[in-house]
């Protein structure tokens, strides 16, 4: 049984096309709730810890430049079924692959510049949503 709390980042590119409000109207036709958001902006020693699992990979490099290259705004979001809910929402990771009407297809650039995270297991959704929000556990 899955949770009921997700968590999401708008990344900078899509930020700075002014896609905030397009993307959390689709997030909020489709049932979610934000529990929580902030705008915000990752340093790089940030960025790199965020994305420690990913250390040592070919992209890891590009991820960390272009995730600490702007504002970002990030968000717990509940839902039944938060997280996989979520991630059919968004689509998949390289837009070119994500499905007619994903948040992914609508608003993404290219692999890196892929306009939205969403956590893909309710424990990362605890953790990643950790790293931005001390009050967590209250929600
Ligand atoms: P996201 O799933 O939000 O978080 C990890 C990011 O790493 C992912 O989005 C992509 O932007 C990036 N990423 C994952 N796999 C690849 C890949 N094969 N090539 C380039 N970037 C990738």
């Amino acid at each position: 049984m899955s949770g009921n709390i997700t968590f999401t980042m708008i990344k900078p590119r899509a930020v700075q096309n002014n896609f905030i409000g397009p993307i959390l109207k689709i997030i909020n036709e489709k049932g979610f709730r934000i529990k929580a958001m902030k705008m915000t902006r990752f340093t790089r020693e940030r960025a790199e810890a965020f994305y420690e699992i990913h250390k040592g990979k070919f992209f890891f490099n590009d991820l960390i430049d272009f995730m600490s290259s702007g504002p970002i705004v990030a968000a717990i979001l509940e839902k039944d079924n938060a997280v996989d809910d979520f991630r059919e929402l968004i689509g998949n990771t390289n837009p070119e692959k994500a499905a007619e009407g994903t948040i992914r297809k609508l608003f993404a650039e290219n692999m890196t510049a892929n306009a939205i995270h969403g956590a893909d297991s309710d424990e990362n959704a605890i953790r990643e949503g950790s790293f931005f929000f001390s009050e967590l556990e209250q929600f």
